[in-house]
């Protein structure tokens, strides 16, 4: 992901999101050069990961299918991609919070093996003025 491919990511990213990133934190993200990978069909954007490399781990930040491309198998695809940047950067474990009531994205990291391993309380602003829990999620990156 470039700063050019902004315009078409926040497209998918606004329709996908009820709170989406805006187009200063991606431009953060990629100025300090964090993992940023899409999934495109010709000049589609399918979807798309972020992810931060920590020591001996990377921490996923966004992971988004475009809503006409949902349910079709890209999120495992965009999922194993990060992976494979993962492991290529000697991951050992990959963490992420997401939403307690975000039962789609639940699912697809309890699908790829991950496991809850905490709570964080009142992570996400809910838009409403108050704030909703994240349950915090990781995976044993094998040599796989
Ligand atoms: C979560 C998200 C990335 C899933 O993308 P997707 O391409 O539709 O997912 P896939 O088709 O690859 O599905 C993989 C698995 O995810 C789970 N899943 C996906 N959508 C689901 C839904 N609506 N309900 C329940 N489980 C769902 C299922 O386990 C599915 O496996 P299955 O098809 O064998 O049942 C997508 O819904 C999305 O972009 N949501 C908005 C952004 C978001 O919430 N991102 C995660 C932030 S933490």
């Amino acid at each position: 992901m470039q700063p050019s491919d902004l315009d078409a990511v926040l497209q998918v990213e606004q329709n996908a999101y009820a709170h989406p990133w805006t187009r200063a934190v991606f431009n953060d993200t990629l100025q300090a050069g964090y993992q940023a990978q899409m999934l495109m069909r010709e000049h589609t954007v399918i979807g798309y990961f972020v992810a931060m490399q920590g020591v001996d781990e990377v921490h996923l930040l966004n992971i988004t299918v475009s809503p006409q491309y949902q349910r079709q198998g890209w999120a495992v695809v965009i999922m194993q991609a990060m992976h494979t940047w993962a492991r290529s950067v000697l991951a050992q474990w990959s963490w992420l919070e997401v939403r307690l009531n975000n039962a789609p994205a639940i699912h697809l990291y309890q699908r790829l093996g991950y496991e809850r391993v905490g709570l964080r309380k009142n992570y996400y602003p809910d838009g409403h003025g108050r704030r909703e829990d994240a349950i915090v999620m990781s995976l044993q990156l094998g040599a796989g």
